[in-house]
């Protein structure tokens, strides 16, 4: 049950470490906000305790939760809307959704972003939507050879399946490589999956990208929009490992201002929008939209005035938004993510880095290739950003061999 004893200024679907820190962004500003959790050990109930435990896909805890906040925000865009809105109708007074139940249903779905982009005439990676009938025939036949060879026919430069909905840290995404059976069989699961999931597959041209970078932005409910600094991240197995700030030209930071720009525009969207790209030979290609705050963004917590966080909240709450630079602008600066590498439970508390500032999502289990932590640290002048990354690195696997 929401403790009562102050009041709530908002609420938030969803109890994990990203509700954690919209929380800790919200305090700053002397506002309280309530979660409703899956679980009594999820990061955010955990460590500030104040919500309700339900799941997010029952109407009645749905309509509970919604009860007892005047505003409501979301950490994961893949929520269900119909159920949402169905809570709604059983309340005398519903609350404000922000970003908006509308704005979520269009962008939880990639297919839709796709359509978005290419009405806005962003460039976007060429698609197309995999029928059903073509992922049953390679399972039933448990052969994806023919799959695969229609896909290179039609994107002979390589291509990527993805799954329109539910995908995270690669989870949604397979890249096209060299074949073997051990290869076909992991993207037979991934349609497998995809259809016990209902989740509709596309597939989609593979970008010989030359870097990644990240786009975040803030628009406020009377229009006023906000953007970061435009950084660089680093994936592997389609989990990002680092952020950094790069010195982009500045023809390729307008074209990512104005794309950002015109997709918040375009769906009347308030609150935090993350926009991931491929940049190719001084081309931007969208790769997805994230309708909230973002791993790439942790790195405003330490290096901007305003963090992601706060300012969330600042434009979902209606308040001015907060300034987005960089506290010190000429210095260089670096956010890893602690992934884990093996199972264990988590007892003991982490020692903190003496040489960055560590974030911890406070999870009980720590799980392979699942984010546990960052860390944001400056890079000394003088010092390579790899050396920083490496000790960082060497710090997190100390810890994790002694769990
Ligand atoms: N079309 C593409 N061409 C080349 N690489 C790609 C393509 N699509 C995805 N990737 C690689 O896979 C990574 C993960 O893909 P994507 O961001 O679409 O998946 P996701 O699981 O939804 O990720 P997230 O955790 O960011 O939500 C990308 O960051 C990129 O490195
Ligand atoms: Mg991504």
């Amino acid at each position: 049950m929401i403790n009562q004893r102050s009041r709530v200024d908002f609420g938030i679907l969803g109890a994990g470490q990203l509700s954690l820190m919209l929380l800790e962004g919200a305090m700053t500003l002397g506002l309280k906000g309530s979660v409703l959790a899956e679980s009594q050990d999820d990061p955010a109930l955990l460590t500030l305790s104040r919500g309700l435990v339900g799941r997010t896909r029952s109407v009645d805890d749905l309509s509970l939760f919604l009860s007892q906040v005047p505003t409501v925000l979301f950490e994961n865009e893949f929520v269900d809307v119909s159920l949402i809105r169905q809570a709604c109708r059983n309340l005398a007074v519903p609350p404000n959704f922000f970003p908006s139940l509308n704005a979520i249903e269009i962008l939880q779905n990639k297919l839709n972003q796709k359509k978005i982009l290419s009405h806005l005439k962003v460039l976007s990676s060429r698609y197309r939507v995999i029928k059903k009938t073509e992922i049953i025939e390679a399972i039933e036949n448990k052969s994806v050879a023919r799959l695969t060879k229609q896909f290179e026919r039609e994107f002979p430069n390589g291509y990527v399946i993805k799954w329109a909905t539910l995908g995270y840290d690669g989870k949604g995404t397979w890249i096209s490589g060299s074949r073997n059976r051990v290869r076909d069989l992991e993207l037979l699961s991934f349609v497998e999956n995809a259809d016990k999931k209902k989740v509709d597959c596309f597939v989609e041209e593979k970008i010989n990208f030359d870097c990644e970078i990240a786009v975040i932005a803030v628009r406020g409910v009377k229009g006023q929009v906000a953007i970061y600094p435009v950084v660089q991240t680093q994936q592997r197995d389609g989990i990002c490992r680092e952020v950094s700030p790069m010195a982009f030209p500045a023809p390729l930071l307008r074209q990512a201002k104005a794309i950002i720009e015109a997709i918040l525009l375009e769906l009347q969207y308030v609150g935090v929008l993350a926009v991931e790209c491929f940049v190719s030979r001084d081309q931007i290609y969208v790769n997805e939209l994230a309708p909230r705050v973002h791993n790439s963004g942790h790195f405003t917590q330490d290096f901007t005035l305003c963090s992601q966080f706060e300012n969330h909240v600042r434009a979902c709450l209606g308040f001015e938004l907060g300034d987005t630079s960089l506290t010190h602008s000429q210095l260089d600066f670096v956010m890893v993510n602690l992934l884990g590498e093996k199972v264990a439970t988590i007892a003991a508390p982490l020692a903190p880095p003496p040489f960055g500032r560590l974030h911890w999502y406070s999870k009980t289990e720590l799980r392979v290739g699942r984010k546990m932590g960052h860390v944001n640290v400056l890079v000394p002048r003088g010092q390579v950003k790899s050396e920083v990354v490496a000790r960082t690195q060497r710090w997190w696997d100390n810890y994790c061999e002694s769990l």
